[in-house]
């Protein structure tokens, strides 16, 4: 069954609607602390590291910190937001296939984390500007994943990783270069809700072990699905570790903290195309979700009205894309109702742009008593702030 927000969440998201500007992003914390009890708990004796691209803000890395997690980044800007968080260098991963000279010194000014290389380049990048560091190499295990294109990086045809055959020669290779190579890193996709595409992956890494031999680290990465339960597959993985002597890593995002979040926006307009529309205050540049990657978002009337109909969400922009959810069954409303996006709190506030000069909504968290603001609305001026009004020679 999928999550459903509780009632008390929704009203107090529906009185808080009256007091801030919408849209904006609202996040219900008992849902997060549940989250991560969870994956906590099935992956004890491992390490949870949180992939904070999914969802930044400072206020929830840091309870994400007290509860435990490591952070899992993928810029350096990331890097610097983790430790401004409280993270430790050693609870920080730092993934991704391009990490630029300029951008691994800033780093290391400030703490060197466990970095995930990509490839020999980034390897011999990293021995250049880090050495010594703490290193795992990342395998594409050219697996077929089920989820959005945009999603599967373990194809064999992805960016990502190096491939089988060649891994264990670069795995050497970063030893020779001086790096502490602890180990290795699979990330297969986001969004998996297959158990299938996580078994195929063990048989790969099970196909590997005799020739990469004995290692530190296991990091599994994230990508679990809504509708995965951790304790179905953690023991497959820990045996896994096991078998390569290897302490278990995980990297969830999504699982943690999508179904916390709503996105709450108001209609302003009912209009009849050849379609029935609703024109909301959100769209594409607030939620970027449905528009990239065709995701479906349940929607929650947060007013009631005797009549219901079938209507299309659209927002403000002008592209025809610009539509968050389609055939959506609803109380017919008013002009200055609210609407609430559920499953909304990863990768919704954190992919908001400014596109169209679309200032990014406000983030705010409740506990069940009060609220709690986790990033204020962009204020209009700022998005010119950095443009010169004058000549600026260079
Ligand atoms: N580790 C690595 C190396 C990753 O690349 C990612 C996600 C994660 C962990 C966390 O994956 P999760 O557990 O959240 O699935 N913007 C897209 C999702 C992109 C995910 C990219 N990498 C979306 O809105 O669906």
């Amino acid at each position: 069954m999928p999550y459903e927000p509780p009632e008390d969440f929704l009203n107090a998201v529906r009185e808080l609607s009256g007091r801030v500007p919408t849209p904006f992003y609202a996040y219900d914390l008992r849902r997060i602390e549940d989250r991560v009890a969870e994956y906590a708990r099935a992956f004890r004796g491992g390490r949870v590291f949180y992939a904070l691209k999914a969802n930044p803000r400072l206020r929830l890395l840091e309870r994400l910190h007290a509860a435990g997690l490591g952070a899992e980044t993928v810029s350096l800007g990331e890097v610097l937001r983790a430790y401004t968080a409280g993270f430790m260098p050693a609870e920080v991963v730092w993934n991704g296939p391009v990490k630029p000279p300029a951008a691994l010194e800033e780093a290391g000014r400030s703490g060197v984390p466990t970095l995930v290389a990509d490839s020999e380049a980034d390897l011999e990048r990293i021995a250049r500007h880090l050495p010594g560091a703490a290193v795992l190499l990342r395998l594409n295990p050219d697996l077929p994943v089920d989820t959005h294109p945009h999603l599967a990086t373990g194809r064999g045809d992805s960016q990502f990783g190096v491939l089988p055959s060649d891994w264990p020669g670069v795995f050497a290779r970063g030893r020779e270069l001086g790096l502490a190579m602890r180990g290795l890193h699979v990330h297969l996709g986001s969004n998996l809700n297959n158990p299938a595409d996580f078994a195929a992956r063990l048989a790969v890494l099970e196909r590997l072990r005799e020739r990469a031999g004995p290692l530190g680290v296991l990091d599994l990465g994230g990508g679990f699905g809504l509708e995965l339960d951790p304790r179905d597959l953690a023991p497959a993985m820990f045996a896994l570790a096991r078998a390569y002597g290897a302490e278990l890593w995980v990297e969830p995002g999504r699982a943690l903290v999508a179904e916390a979040g709503v996105l709450v926006a108001r209609v302003w307009a009912e209009k009849r195309t050849q379609r029935r529309y609703l024109l909301l205050d959100a769209g594409m540049t607030t939620f970027p979700r449905p528009l990239l990657y065709g995701a479906r978002h349940p929607v929650r009337a947060l007013y009631d009205a005797e009549e219901r109909g079938v209507f299309d969400l659209a927002g403000p922009a002008c592209e025809s894309g610009d539509v968050l959810a389609r055939a959506v069954e609803l109380p017919v409303p008013c002009a200055g109702d609210a609407v609430a996006f559920l499953q909304a709190g990863a990768y919704g506030g954190a992919m908001a742009m400014n596109y169209l000069d679309h200032p990014r909504p406000g983030e705010y968290a409740w506990d069940g008593v009060r609220w709690e603001v986790w990033r204020r609305p962009e204020a209009l001026p700022r998005l010119w702030d950095d443009e010169p009004d004058r000549p600026e020679p260079l």
